[in-house]
């Protein structure tokens, strides 16, 4: 496994505005909800298909549709959120987990407060979606939750990444493939990834 990166043009003009100090909340969140759409068709790109009969206006013919069971969304609260509005508008019959863990300021290590899941997520893709992978801890304790209730296939998508998250979290799930727009330069002293962004929640929800 290792590390994509969404290299189109589109996802990184998008992002450009994004990171822009001066985009407003209603932007950012336009602008977020664009680019998961874009990052959701990457994520899903190798999906395997299998053909079913079906009846044109014209003929019978086989068609592919996407094999297995229904995808999982696995949103990290809050910021996961916006990533996962677009993702459900692609794929409307995925199933959704949400998955709350704060980041204490001081230790910087997740704090859990909310967990709920489907109940079969055993033989199911699993995507995570959070838009920071900062110092992945948030990302490693919840791929961690969902292993432990038997999820096999997981994938991790988000919009930026610091090194030294990605270090981190390839160390923790080297069976994980992360799916991001950038790789920044590093993190700060106070967890946040530079150049970055900000904060991704504070600056969907525009709070702070
Ligand atoms: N979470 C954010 O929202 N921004 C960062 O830069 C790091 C973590």
């Amino acid at each position: 496994m290792g590390v994509t990166i969404v290299s189109h043009p589109l996802v990184q003009h998008k992002l450009t505005i994004m990171r822009d100090k001066d985009t407003s909340t209603a932007g950012f969140r336009r602008l977020l909800k664009e680019i998961s759409l874009l990052l959701c068709y990457e994520v899903t790109r190798d999906l395997q298909l299998t053909n079913i009969r079906i009846q044109t206006p014209l003929m019978e013919m086989d068609a592919p549709v996407i094999e297995g069971k229904k995808l999982v969304f696995a949103s990290i609260l809050r910021a996961g959120n916006g990533l996962l509005e677009g993702m459900l508008d692609l794929v409307p019959a995925a199933r959704v987990a949400h998955i709350g863990l704060y980041r204490d300021h001081e230790t910087l290590l997740p704090v859990e407060y909310y967990f709920k899941a489907p109940e079969d997520i055993v033989n199911r893709l699993i995507i995570v979606v959070d838009p920071m992978l900062a110092t992945a801890n948030s990302a490693i304790a919840a791929i961690q939750k969902l292993k432990d209730r038997g999820a096999s296939n997981i994938r991790f998508l988000c919009l930026l990444a610091a090194p030294e998250g990605i270090e981190r979290f390839t160390k923790a799930h080297p069976d994980v493939q992360v799916f991001t727009a950038a790789i920044d330069d590093h993190l700060n002293e106070k967890g946040y990834i530079v150049p970055g962004l900000g904060d991704a929640g504070d600056r969907m929800y525009g709070t702070k």
